[in-house]
């Protein structure tokens, strides 16, 4: 039937339906009882539809998301998870995303959110450390951000040698490669085949004892490359590795690019916000020398997720890695904004523009930074950063005290990997089956849900704590269930 009158979809009653999903959510951030998601059958059935021809309404889908959506929801924000490397947003952050969709959506136009989105971007750069004339754009995450990162050092390594690669394609530079240590990110490799360089050619450079790029191995393969006329593109280094946290020997690496005119990216997504302690604030280096940078929001600041940044030595490049022709509908995108007065916010773009990431239109993702940092200020980062790097130590010192669990690795940042070993069990392979059914039954007990990874080739249980509901108590409580549950299958074992 012809639609004559006004449209189905509601467009008035937000008070009402917020309203409606308060108690829900707040009963979900309660996380009481056991983790009701894990019963499939209780709402796969009930949500898994076939596409409705006519709509339910206003008041059904709301109810559908109190009763279904919002209940067997993941429970990444519980004080109890330490799992991977994400979390849920705290309070001010999630109204900050609300309230950024209702009147931010589409950031480049010059209104609040756009110039929200600046400042916080201003902000971030100044909260670790680098000087003013750094800046950077948000993006949908850190493996956006790194994409951006290694795209702008694509674009330099070919003006280097003449070509504009966003405009010409990558004809012309031969065989180009980066170097990154094998710890590093899989989105790093994913980067080099979307950039169109292809996943092989990054070149996984193995680490030394402690975890960190192995420095003559890096450059022999520089020199080996350099002499086959390859194209050393860019070095990635990690500040704070995804399975233990280490950090690179991020000074060296900056030597290392400069002496050879390549670029220094640096995947801090997940550990960049280290930088805040000053107990391992050393091991970031100098950030001045960094050209690239990706963080994070969405993880350790617990923003939205979704909330990703790239910082940039020189916002030029990446406006030329990524630019985009201006379309006959959007002549405001070649006008040079003024920043005076307007009659409307419509007559010109505000800061930053579509040519710095891969988005055209886009939230304004910055708005729940600003929001956090308004809330705590760069101090309450620093104490949230402070106490979780607590946490990892905590975790390590019982592992160290106890004749039953083995410390796997020293923690850098907010990383633990430890393992339970009861005495007299030395088989490695006995240990990593004991310690992946310690892990599900961990899980399956709701206090504590925790994450795993490999050290030198051993199962480790992998707390990763940026979670701000998260303090020691909750660390000591993830180490008590594991020797609790490690006694108990040990026992069966
Ligand atoms: C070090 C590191 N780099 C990149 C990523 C990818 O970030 P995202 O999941 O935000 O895309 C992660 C995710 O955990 C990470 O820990």
């Amino acid at each position: 039937m012809r639609q004559t009158g006004p449209d189905p979809a509601s467009t008035d009653h937000l008070t009402d339906s917020i309203e409606a999903l308060l108690p829900a959510l707040e009963a979900f951030l309660r996380f009481e009882g056991p983790d009701p998601a894990g019963r499939r059958s209780a709402w796969y059935p009930l949500l898994d539809r076939p596409l409705p021809a006519r709509g339910s309404g206003r008041e059904a889908v709301l109810a559908e998301m109190r009763d279904l959506l919002i209940p067997y929801g993941l429970r990444i924000g519980h004080p109890g998870f330490s799992g991977w490397v994400t979390t849920a947003p705290s309070t001010v952050a999630t109204a900050a995303d609300l309230a950024q969709t209702v009147v931010a959506a589409q950031r480049w136009w010059a209104t609040s959110g756009n110039l929200v989105d600046t400042v916080a971007m201003r902000w971030l750069v100044e909260l670790l450390g680098f000087p003013p004339s750094f800046g950077g754009v948000y993006t949908g995450g850190g493996s956006t951000a790194n994409l951006l990162g290694i795209g702008a050092a694509r674009q330099h390594a070919g003006e280097r040698l003449g070509i504009d690669v966003s405009r010409d394609g990558l004809d012309g530079i031969p065989d180009p490669r980066v170097y990154a240590s094998t710890e590093t990110h899989h989105v790093v490799g994913r980067a080099l085949g979307v950039l169109g360089m292809g996943r092989a050619n990054l070149r996984s450079i193995a680490t030394d004892a402690d975890g960190r790029i192995d420095l003559g191995l890096l450059e022999a393969a520089l020199d080996e490359d350099a002499a086959a006329g390859r194209t050393a593109v860019a070095i990635v280094g990690c500040a704070g590795d995804v399975n233990t946290g280490v950090v690179d020997p991020l000074d060296d690496l900056a030597r290392i690019a400069r002496e050879r005119g390549t670029w220094l990216h640096v995947d801090g997504a997940y550990g960049g916000f280290g930088l805040l302690d000053d107990r391992v604030r050393d091991l970031f280096g100098d950030v001045t020398a960094y050209d690239s940078f990706a963080i994070d929001p969405h993880k350790w600041m617990a923003a939205p997720v979704g909330t990703g940044a790239v910082i940039v030595r020189d916002e030029e490049i990446l406006a030329r890695a990524f630019a985009i022709e201006t379309g006959a509908y959007d002549r405001e995108r070649d006008r040079e904004p003024t920043m005076g007065d307007l009659p409307s916010p419509f007559l010109e773009l505000g800061h930053g523009t579509p040519d710095m990431g891969v988005d055209f239109s886009t939230p304004a993702r910055g708005v729940a930074v600003w929001a956090i940092l308004s809330e705590i200020g760069a101090e309450g980062m620093r104490a949230r950063v402070t106490r979780h790097l607590d946490c990892a130590r905590r975790v390590a010192e019982r592992a160290r005290g106890s004749d039953e669990l083995e410390l796997l690795i020293e923690p850098v940042l907010s990383i633990c990997c430890f393992r339970f070993r009861p005495p007299g069990v030395a088989d490695e392979a006995t240990l990593d089956d004991l310690n992946e059914r310690v892990l599900d039954a961990v899980r399956a007990r709701g206090r504590t849900v925790t994450s795993s990874t490999r050290v030198g080739g051993r199962f480790a249980i992998r707390p990763c704590f940026i979670n701000p509901r998260t303090g020691l108590d909750d660390a000591d409580a993830l180490v008590d269930e594991v020797l609790a549950v490690g006694r108990e299958l040990a026992g069966r074992h």
